[in-house]
């Protein structure tokens, strides 16, 4: 049985070993060296294990022109966001095209750039083009505002494990999850991204899936994401309380995505994808406003950008979900697509009041949110509050 091919058709491998390394390794005292953002970190890791084949390294001025403009690589393979790494005007004055450069983490070296090229690019012109507003409240648009002045382009070479990365039960590398599900027998696997506490609408779009495929990707990021956003430990404590009670873990896999979140909608969408393809999945499912934010981008623009690609240059199946809830009159779950009732009918709940739920260490309704994981959000809750009051 066959998994869907890595995009661009090789797996990337950029972790070096042996002899290489340690030449890199001793030739990196002499090297300029650059401190990396958490997000950078992450993106070198995800470049060197394949999560982003055909990636090697960070994009040169060529296909990060080619990226924000025609979401695909100057080869002409799909890419809809750029992996960039940033420098200030004084950093860069110490790196030389051709020579490389040492990629620190916190103080410990973990890759080195062989850098080919530093460019300046137009900040805003990225945020219109791939965020689709320049408004500096936008959490990935601010980000971007917030780097570095130049843009270094090259490929990388990782010498070291980032220094104490979260959740190693649930590492797995792309080549891991594909000799998992071949292990499994699994050939149609679907992916599930998330960043929040699962509930009660995720569940029902990921077992409908499921339905149709072999397995089930449970696929949390864990890289950065904004100030607001539930920890990821909570979230992964939520995952590990749902499996045990209501998933079938011979069809259920949960592994972690060490990636950032860039809160770029539609395009993330597609990105969000393609990693997932790289990890051996051959369907990902895109609900209701997949990674977006505020009010940026309307319900369903996660959708629709899959238009812009043909089903061959993606290679990987989008399963679109409408907004789903709960319905007293079907009894059951249900979505726009599916339910002819009236919305009074529905029980849907905003971020805001379950928020008030949980401080008040109140359930909110079942038919939201199974109590087992509402109870892990509570406590966690009050774990904050309480290491809150001993530390004022
Ligand atoms: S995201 O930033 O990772 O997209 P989140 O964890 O909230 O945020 O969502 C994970 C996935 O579930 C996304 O594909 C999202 O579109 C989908 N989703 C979340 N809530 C709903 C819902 N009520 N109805 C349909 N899809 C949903």
């Amino acid at each position: 049985m066959k998994l869907s091919r890595p995009h661009g058709g090789t797996l990337v491998n950029r972790q070096i070993t042996g002899i290489e390394r340690e030449r890199l390794i001793e030739s990196s005292s002499s090297m300029p060296r650059l401190d990396l953002s958490p997000r950078e970190s992450s993106d070198l890791e995800l470049i060197a294990n394949g999560a982003y084949s055909p990636l090697e390294g960070f994009m040169d001025s060529v296909d990060y022109s080619s990226v924000i403009v025609n979401m695909r690589l100057t080869n002409g393979v799909a890419w809809p966001l750029p992996v960039t790494l940033s420098a200030t005007n004084e950093e860069a004055s110490a790196f030389i095209e051709d020579r490389d450069v040492g990629l620190y983490e916190r103080g410990r070296l973990i890759g080195v750039l062989h850098l080919t090229e530093k460019y300046r690019y137009d900040k805003q012109r990225e945020a219109e083009l791939v965020y689709r507003t320049t408004d500096d409240a936008h959490p990935g648009v601010h980000a971007l505002y917030q780097q570095g002045t130049w843009l270094l382009g090259g490929r990388v070479s990782v010498l070291n494990q980032r220094h104490n990365p979260a959740f190693p039960q649930y590492r797995l590398d792309p080549s891991e999850t594909r000799a998992l599900f071949q292990l499994r027998g699994w050939r149609r696997v679907v992916a599930f991204q998330t960043r929040n506490p699962v509930h009660r609408a995720h569940e029902y779009i990921q077992k409908c899936a499921l339905e149709i495929a072999d397995g089930l990707l449970l696929h949390p990021l864990v890289g950065e994401t904004k100030s607001g956003d539930i920890p990821a430990s909570v979230r992964i404590q939520s995952y590990e309380t749902i499996l045990k009670h209501y998933y079938p873990a011979t069809r259920t896999i949960l592994a972690v995505l060490p990636a950032a979140m860039r809160y770029a909608g539609p395009r993330e969408a597609v990105f969000h994808a393609l990693i997932r393809k790289n990890y051996g999945c051959s369907h990902f499912i895109v609900g209701r406003d997949h990674a977006g934010v505020g009010n940026y981008y309307g319900s369903y623009d996660a959708h629709h950008i899959f238009d812009e690609f043909d089903v061959e240059e993606l290679g990987l199946t989008p399963l679109f979900f409408d907004h789903t809830f709960y319905c007293r009159s079907c009894g059951a779950m249900a979505s726009n697509k599916t339910c002819p009732h009236d919305p009074t009918a529905h029980v849907t709940l905003s971020g805001t009041k379950v928020r008030e739920l949980l401080n008040a260490g109140e359930l909110p309704p079942i038919e939201f949110s199974r109590p087992e994981v509402a109870q892990v959000l509570i406590d966690a809750q009050q774990a904050l509050l309480t290491e809150q009051l001993v530390g004022s």
